[in-house]
């Protein structure tokens, strides 16, 4: 006897849905298939399950770049309708745009026509290269991956990939962030939705960039995953960036793609003047692991911190381990010169550390925690 109950998490499927295209292009490490949500607790509650149904799909799928979507509901048996009975399209309606589509005819028309008129709108502030995932997976361009050359855009295996900053201001981002903001509820624990009726938001978007062959000189633009960050003024005139939310979809994850996303937000804030540090909000363990890892890194590489850190000795004596142990994180194996001796310490020199953190405007707990990493790394 079935128990007319069911896993919202397992009957929610997502997928991101690409123009033919873009699809003949890539093969079935790239095909994107459907993936799961880590919550749906905010959607259909504490206990992620759905009563009422044997064999319940809930199919939601999105353009891969103008995030249209449509929605299925499907199931092999549903009790007759009482009161006790979910409404799962009615209930998860209540979290998407109402113009989602359930016609998949429809649907897939408007795959294809985004696929040539969906442009990300905003200001490009970074962009990198990777080789494709297909061509990796080939072993094709292992030389490129090898070197440490940076690929070439032009490289027929190389993927482009751009993040964007926008505001509520910016032409259609508006109706684009009611389209996204659901992959917040799915993949944060704790995540809600912002209060668009607050003007400061501003966005950072990541966009993969594929070339279309048919048509030389346009792309087609897929949503990878985005951050949403808030001003806090402060007098006179300066502003603490606070992180708020982010995420990469899931096929995305652990491609090195967050970090690259983080690194765009904290070189953008480096780039404002008028923004004096990027704090982050409540971050979830992952998150605070891609941080640690990345301010780490710039840290490292950071030539004139690290002699002032360690002492002049420190990169004549370790350099290449210095810039050699960038990917070490909390570890921080293979740190820096034990005998080098400089403002690190112990004890640290508070003046000297407090004028770097604010040059680099890291915020303070962050800052402790990294010299602190840092100054195992020289003890072990
Ligand atoms: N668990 C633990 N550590 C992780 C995880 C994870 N799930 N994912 C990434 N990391 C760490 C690893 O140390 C990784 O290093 P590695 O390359 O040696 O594995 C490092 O982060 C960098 O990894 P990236 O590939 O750059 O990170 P990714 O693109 O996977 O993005 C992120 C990481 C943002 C956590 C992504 O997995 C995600 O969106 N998760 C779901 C949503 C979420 O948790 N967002 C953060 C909420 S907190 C906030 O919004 C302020």
């Amino acid at each position: 006897m079935a128990d007319w109950t069911t896993s919202s998490n397992e009957a929610l499927t997502i997928s991101l849905v690409r123009p033919t295209e873009d699809k003949a292009s890539l093969g079935e490490e790239e095909s994107y298939e459907k993936f799961n949500p880590t919550f749906t607790y905010p959607i259909y509650g504490e206990e992620e399950k759905i009563y009422g149904y044997e064999g319940l799909t809930i199919d939601l799928r999105f353009a891969s770049g103008s995030l249209a979507s449509y929605l299925s509901v499907n199931y092999s048996a549903k009790l007759p309708s009482t009161s006790t009975v979910d409404d799962v399209e009615g209930t998860l309606s209540q979290f998407i745009p109402p113009d989602y589509l359930t016609d998949e005819a429809a649907f897939l028309a408007q795959v294809e026509q985004d696929g040539t008129a969906f442009k990300p709108s905003g200001q490009l502030i970074h962009s990198y290269v990777r080789l494709s995932p297909l061509a990796a997976a080939n072993g094709k361009g292992k030389a490129a991956a090898n070197t440490q050359q940076p690929l070439d855009s032009e490289d027929e295996n190389a993927v482009v990939y751009e993040v964007y900053h926008t505001t509520w201001d910016t032409p259609g981002f508006r109706e684009y962030h009611r389209r996204m903001q659901l992959f917040i509820l799915l993949y944060i624990e704790g995540g809600s939705y912002i209060n668009e009726e607050e003007d400061s938001w501003e966005f950072v978007v990541l966009y993969e960039k594929r070339k279309r062959r048919s048509t030389p000189g346009t792309s087609t633009y897929h949503f990878v995953g985005y951050s949403s960050l808030y001003p806090f003024f402060h007098f006179p005139e300066s502003v603490r960036l606070r992180l708020s939310q982010f995420v990469i979809l899931p096929p995305y994850q652990r491609q090195g793609h967050g970090s690259e996303l983080y690194n765009a937000i904290y070189n953008y804030v480096l780039s404002q003047p008028t923004i004096t540090e990027l704090t982050v909000e409540d971050p979830a363990e992952a998150f605070e692991d891609l941080r640690d890892r990345n301010d780490l890194r710039m840290l490292l590489l950071h030539e004139v911190f690290i002699s002032e850190a360690f002492g002049a000795d420190t990169l004549s004596h370790g350099g290449g381990r210095v810039g050699g142990v960038g990917r070490a994180g909390r570890s921080g194996k293979g740190g820096v010169s034990k005998n080098a001796s400089g403002k690190m310490g112990p004890p640290v020199d508070k003046l000297w550390a407090e004028n770097w953190r604010k040059k680099l405007k890291i915020a303070g707990r962050q800052f402790q925690r990294l010299v602190e990493i840092l100054i195992l790394s020289k003890l072990d």
